[in-house]
């Protein structure tokens, strides 16, 4: 890694630590991620799911894609992440929590786990043990979103590699460390303004 790159790296983390500075850079690189949300949207209607783990909800913004009458549970690493969350989506039915999903072991099931924009910040051994707290939570789907590295589009792609996630997998890549868990039932290509998403639906 060169000094540039470690600056930079250092410099964005810095910078996406902050749940409003987050926000912001996402949505000027991501939009309001309408696609993605429908994708998560769309299947928890399908497979009939009435419960939602989130798992790496970050700021929550995904809370918004599940249905308002379901039981939803966003789960974060980061305090400040979760505060925001809670401050922002927080209802009676919408919960967040402070939680490093590899570790806690007090596990309800859900019908849904969301993992979006989660796997390319983790290496294969780490990505294997994320997979694997998902299942654990999982009774009928997981929803996987994650970007992808080679979008049909210069702009596009150096964008995914300015990504500050250190392991943006090709499509292929994704497929084989998810198939060591689960089944794909659908998959897809999800574009979201500059960044292009790999969406698939796993079924436990
Ligand atoms: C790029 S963000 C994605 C946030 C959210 N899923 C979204 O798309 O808006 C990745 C999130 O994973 C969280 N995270 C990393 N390791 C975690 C762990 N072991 N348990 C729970 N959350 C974790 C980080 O704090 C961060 O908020």
């Amino acid at each position: 890694m060169n000094l540039f790159t470690v600056i930079f790296n250092k410099f964005s983390d810095f910078l996406l630590d902050n749940p409003t500075l987050f926000n912001n850079i996402r949505f000027f690189l991501a939009g309001d991620q309408k696609n993605t949300k429908k994708f998560v949207y769309d299947n928890i209607k399908k497979y009939k799911c009435n419960s939602v783990y989130d798992l790496g909800c970050g700021t929550g913004d995904f809370s918004e894609a599940c249905p308002k009458n379901i039981k939803y549970l966003g789960t974060d690493i980061s305090p400040k992440y979760i505060m925001y969350a809670k401050n922002k989506y927080k209802t009676k039915t919408r919960k967040f929590r402070i939680e490093d999903s590899l570790k806690n072991t007090k596990i309800s099931k859900y019908d849904a786990v969301l993992l979006i924009s989660m796997l390319h910040h983790f290496s294969d051994q780490e990505v294997n043990n994320i997979l694997l707290a998902a299942k654990k939570r999982a009774k009928k789907i997981v929803i996987i979103a994650d970007i992808i590295p080679n979008p049909p589009n210069l702009f596009k792609m150096l964008l995914a590699k300015l990504d500050r996630g250190k392991y943006v997998r090709l499509e292929k890549d994704k497929i084989k460390l998810i198939n060591k868990h689960f089944t794909i039932v659908e998959k897809r290509i999800i574009n979201s303004k500059m960044a292009v998403q790999f969406g698939a639906i796993c079924k436990v």
